[in-house]
């Protein structure tokens, strides 16, 4: 949103989702990054980490349609999107790890929106967001998965996970899309599997 500051462009950016149906202004970092590398297809299946209240799914499930598969999972609650399976759980337990691998068991495109509580100590929050980048990262991997977007906080270690990801898929691309908070210096790594293994 030209002309407005970035505070001022995060609170248009919210009243734009109010408007227009989605559960969060999130939901547009995902648009501005389905134009950039077009993730999704007709009929893609769909990991969406960290899936609450439902913004990214909404997107993705638009651009996926009747054919494609989403399957989200968050420590929250998700109110039921048409076309969508939910798990509530910690993605860090095995056996939600579990339920997520019997319900999807192979993935086009694995997304993690996932952000720690912020502890306020932000070599603290950092760490955690790596953690779970990290844990996206794994998903991907063992479903061989095309596409791998996932949202990150630079920091000490965040050249090491940029890594991890181009070692895997083959190459990557950072973005920090227009819908971003300031305060934050979160960025989004997207990639496209180029190696075969
Ligand atoms: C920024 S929000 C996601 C917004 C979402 N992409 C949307 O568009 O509606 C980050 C989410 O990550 C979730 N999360 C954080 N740690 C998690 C974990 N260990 N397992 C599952 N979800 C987690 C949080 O509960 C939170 O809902």
């Amino acid at each position: 949103m030209p002309g407005q500051g970035r505070q001022g462009r995060s609170d248009a950016f919210q009243r734009k989702a109010r408007r227009e149906g989605y559960r969060a202004r999130s939901a547009y970092k995902l648009m501005d990054i389905q134009k950039r590398s077009k993730i999704f297809k007709d009929g893609s299946i769909v990991l969406d980490l960290g899936a609450a209240p439902g913004g990214w799914s909404q997107v993705a499930l638009e651009y996926i349609g009747e054919e494609g598969k989403l399957v989200g999972v968050d420590l929250q609650h998700i109110l039921p999107l048409n076309g969508a399976q939910f798990i509530q759980g910690d993605l860090r337990e095995k056996e939600i790890r579990e339920e997520l691998e019997r319900l999807a068991p192979k993935a086009d495109a694995v997304i993690s929106d996932m952000s720690p509580n912020l502890s306020g100590n932000y070599s603290v929050d950092q760490a955690r967001s790596v953690e779970l980048s990290s844990l996206a990262l794994e998903i991907a991997a063992e479903r061989r998965a095309k596409f791998f977007v996932c949202k990150v906080f630079e920091g000490s270690d965040f050249q090491e996970f940029r890594q991890s990801v181009i070692d895997e898929f083959g190459s990557v691309r950072t973005l920090s899309p227009e819908a971003s908070r300031k305060q934050s210096s979160e960025v989004y790594l997207i990639a496209k599997r180029k190696k075969r293994r």
